[in-house]
């Protein structure tokens, strides 16, 4: 049997890639790219699987050419690049990275907030314009971080995380999520479940850390925004889409919130002209997870998600990291 080919979609610590080099034929990508859809088909029509990340959508289309693909492995946690439905219906494996970045994403939702609330790149920004030339004593006021409530939309891994560290702040925690979390997790997070309309009045900081779809898209909007508090900030470390991005700038313009921290937004790399002009807002693009050490342990799980899918070398048979809806892979074509 031929060496399967793999397709590396963006340069991803060539050292991690070793264990797919040892048994398969690998294409890499020399500098950081923004793939087109037809390049996307193209590197995919004659590879068995593929390493990608959020830059690279599979589409139908390209699925529908890709006849030798059994798997793609996704350099993230979230996967709404991915056309599952699509990929499962012809027996390609998806998979993803959880469990690794929890920890390193819930720090930096902290950063996030603490930078929000207590309006510190705005105070830079002012700072390195020159324009301080006076202690004052009512300058720059922000928000309490201790004794207030912290929400959360979205109780999952990371969420968990985040409200695991709301103890040290001495905070009160309420979430969302479509279900419950069981008892014993809600008591280790000393979190409290709220319907979503709770939330949006209750929390002083509300983090966003729900997967995107089609039914979480814009779930913060106008109405939304209007029913929190006034003084309250907003933090979106999940994925762009999940906010109204234009109904956002304005409120945050009209003061309708106190700030916002966002490290997504929609249609990114591109960010609404309204929030860059907007001071109560803290940006950040897409550095959540953007640790050393985390970054390298995604790409090594996604390596050794792909090598299981593929049946490669010592990881064969090892369950992969399958999102929820994927097929297994199907055998490869003789
Ligand atoms: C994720 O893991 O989903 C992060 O957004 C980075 O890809």
């Amino acid at each position: 049997m031929s060496r399967p080919r793999i397709w590396v979609s963006q340069p991803l610590f060539d050292d991690l890639l070793a264990p797919l080099r040892e048994h398969a034929d690998v294409v890499t990508t020399a500098d950081v790219a923004e793939h087109s859809p037809a390049q996307i088909a193209t590197a995919l029509r004659d590879v068995d699987g593929a390493l990608v990340t959020l830059n690279e959508r599979i589409d139908g289309t390209a699925i529908a050419q890709a006849q030798h693909l059994r798997a793609v492995a996704n350099v993230g946690v979230g996967y709404n690049n991915l056309d599952v439905a699509a990929l499962a219906a012809v027996g390609v494996a998806a998979t993803n990275t959880p469990d690794v970045l929890t920890e390193t994403t819930a720090d930096f939702a902290w950063a996030l907030l603490l930078a929000t609330a207590r309006r510190v790149t705005e105070a830079e920004r002012w700072l390195r314009s020159g324009a301080w030339t006076q202690w004052s004593f009512d300058r720059l006021l922000g928000a309490d971080v201790h004794g207030a409530t912290l929400g959360i939309l979205g109780m999952g891994r990371i969420g968990q995380a985040i409200a695991r560290r709301a103890a040290g702040f001495d905070m009160r925690v309420v979430y969302h999520n479509r279900s419950r979390v069981p008892d014993a997790v809600e008591a280790a997070c000393r979190a409290r479940w709220v319907p979503f309309q709770d939330l949006l009045a209750e929390a002083d900081h509300l983090v966003l850390v729900l997967p995107y779809s089609a039914s979480s898209h814009h779930v913060i909007d106008a109405a939304a925004l209007a029913a929190m508090k006034p003084t309250a900030t907003l933090v979106n470390l999940a994925r762009g889409g999940i906010v109204d991005d234009s109904a956002l700038a304005e409120a945050l313009a009209a003061g309708r919130i106190a700030g916002a921290g966002l490290d997504v937004f929609e249609g990114e790399p591109v960010v609404h002209e309204r929030l860059l002009a907007c001071d109560n807002v803290v940006l950040t693009p897409h550095i959540a997870s953007a640790s050393h050490a985390t970054r390298r342990a995604m790409v090594a799980l996604a390596v050794a998600n792909l090598a299981a899918a593929l049946g490669l070398g010592p990881r064969a048979g090892d369950p992969p990291n399958l999102v929820p809806g994927s097929a297994l892979p199907r055998l490869p074509s003789p």
